[in-house]
Formats: C-alpha cells, structure tokens, sequence
C-alpha cells in the first residue's frame, strides 16, 4: 500500500502502554510523536514493496515493522537489545492478523549473523537517531547491516547530517538544561518550545552551519573530521555549541528537531564550552569538528578557534 493517507494512524496501531517505567515512557513518548510516525510511514509506504524482506534495527514498540508490513513486506526481521519492550511489542503484535510476518529477534544488532537472519532485506529501517543525529551509533549499525542487505536495499533514513550553531546561554536557561544520560558534560534543551520572553535568553552568535553530512550506503569510516568558519553576526559570551540533525528519510522526506522546526520529542544538544570566552561581531570563529563512532560510545570534539587563536577544546561522550 503506497497511499499513507489510507492507514490508519499511529495511535490506532499501537495504542499506549499505560507506561509503568521511565523506560516504557520513553518508548510512548516516541510513539507520541506524529510528526516522526508519520514522516517514517510515508518514506516505509514509498519504499516496501509487496513481498520484500525488511529488517528493522532497533524495533522498540515495533511501530515501524507494523509500517513494514502495512506497506507489503512479506517478512520483518525486528531486532531490539531491550526484552522488556520487545517483550510488549510482541504482545501488541500478537492481537494483528499480520502477525506471522513480524519475527521478532532479542539481540544486540551488532552480534547478529547471517544466520541469525537468514534472508537478506530489501529495505532497512532504523530510527536509532540521536538527538544529534549520531550518537545512538546509528553508522556502526548500518555499518553492519550491510552483510544482511540487497545489492539494491534502500535505507531509511538514507541520509543523516548534523548542524551546529556557537550559542550564548543566559545562566537562567543553563539552569533548565537537562543532562543526557551518562554524556556529561552534555545536555538538552528544547529551544523551539521556550516562550518569546525566555527566548530573550539565548542567541546563535552566528548562523548555523552543516558540519556532518553522511550518506549511510556509502559511508565506511568509524569517523568524520570537518573545518568550518563561523562569521560571528551578534557579539556575546560563547557558552558552546547547540547542534541537531536533519535524516533525509527518502529523496523527499526530510526530518529535523532544527530549532526552526515544529517541535518534535527529540531536544536540541548543548555542548557546553569548558569556560566562556567574549566574541565580537565580526570576529571569525573556527571549528574544528570530530567524531569517532564505536560500537559502545560515540564520542564529539570540538576545537575552537577564536581568530586564528586556539581557544578551547569542547568533547561529549555518548555511551550506547
Ligand atoms: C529510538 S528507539 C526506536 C524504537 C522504534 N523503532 C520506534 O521507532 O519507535 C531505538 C531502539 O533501538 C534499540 N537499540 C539500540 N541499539 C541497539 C542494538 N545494537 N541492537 C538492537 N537494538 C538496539 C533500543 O533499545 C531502542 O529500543
């Protein structure tokens, strides 16, 4: 079924879970989130083909394997490392007729063999998408999701990229940052849902730049290192770095949590700067961008230079 409008909606897939745990929550917040379901039912309605072999990474709720099989797969590989929530999607799935086309795997995706899954996939689905894109380990899974695919798989998304911005905080925001989990000194913030007031209280010091841009079918390095200049547009004290990504779902399907965007569940990211330092308008600020993505963490670093002077080194470590 190619016409997303004919599905009913998400809601209606899997209804709530009556979530008892930070970590069920977690998963209905995503299924809460319309604008994500949507955007990865119509790029799954536009890529599954009647009969295909999909494998979705990560399956959580197993949202986008019922997609998969709404679209026409014949067989859903849904791999997730967690027994608890696979263990609720396999009880919503159990009550759909469809069910026998839905095989669920506990398992660490990385650990998985071609024995493990026997038949190689047409379409690959996975929404291990980060706040900023990359540190859920998303490279490394799809990495390894080539030894399971078609010579002409498509990936969903096919295309992930990072923005950053230099951002000055005022300290009353930087008391409403909420820590990641175990990414010290990392944290999120929802700059698309303060109100006009509050927004007072932080401005990009210069326009955002694109400081990753990964095509996941070509990609085969563990890293990515970028050089960019900021030109420096509304003097003020750098408190770090805000970035967030953009996954291009398909050709035309574009997800952000770009503070621009309507907001989704997913934050922006602040990495905050070791001290903060004075930049003047028109001052150019350099930065040197890396990260080094592992199958247990993904780490980012980023070396600023104020006017060709090195200044400070910010890094975050996400564990996964
Ligand atoms: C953001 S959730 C997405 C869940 C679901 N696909 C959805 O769209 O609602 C990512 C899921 O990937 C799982 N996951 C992360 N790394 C994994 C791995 N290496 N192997 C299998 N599952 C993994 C997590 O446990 C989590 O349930």
């Amino acid at each position: 079924m190619n016409n997303s409008n004919k599905i009913p909606n998400s809601g209606a897939l899997i209804p709530g879970f009556n979530a008892a745990d930070d970590y069920t929550k977690y998963h209905e917040r995503l299924l809460g989130d319309q604008i994500r379901n949507d955007k990865f039912r119509q790029a799954i309605a536009q890529a599954v083909k009647s009969g295909d072999i999909v494998i979705d990474i990560g399956a959580g709720s197993g949202i986008l394997s019922l997609f998969a099989v709404e679209a026409g797969a014949d067989i859903v590989y849904a791999v997730e490392l967690d027994p608890k929530i696979l263990a609720i999607a396999k009880q919503k799935v159990k009550e759909k007729e469809t069910a026998d086309k839905i095989k669920f795997i506990q398992a660490n995706f990385l650990e998985l063999s071609p024995y493990d899954i026997p038949q190689k996939a047409d379409v690959i689905i996975s929404e291990t998408i980060g706040t900023v894109g990359f540190e859920e380990g998303i490279l490394t899974l799809f990495q390894s999701a080539k030894k399971f695919m078609k010579p002409q798989a498509v990936f969903i998304p096919a295309e992930l990229s990072m923005f950053a911005a230099p951002i000055y905080m005022h300290p009353r925001l930087e008391r409403e940052l909420v820590s990641c989990k175990a990414a010290l000194p990392v944290s999120n913030i929802q700059l698309n849902q303060l109100s006009k007031t509050q927004k007072e209280g932080f401005d990009f010091l210069a326009a955002p730049k694109k400081i990753a841009d990964i095509d996941l079918y070509k990609y085969k390095s563990p890293s990515i290192k970028s050089t960019h200049e900021f030109k420096i547009a509304i003097g003020g004290e750098l408190c770090g770095i805000c970035c967030w990504f953009e996954a291009h779902l398909d050709e035309h399907i574009i997800l952000t949590n770009s503070p621009a965007h309507p907001m989704l569940h997913w934050p922006q990211t602040f990495f905050k700067s070791p001290f903060k330092f004075k930049l003047e308008k028109e001052d150019s600020l350099g930065v040197t961008f890396k990260l080094l993505s592992e199958e247990k963490y993904t780490l980012f670093i980023f070396d600023l230079m104020r006017n060709s002077i090195k200044t400070a080194r910010i890094t975050g470590m996400f564990m996964h």
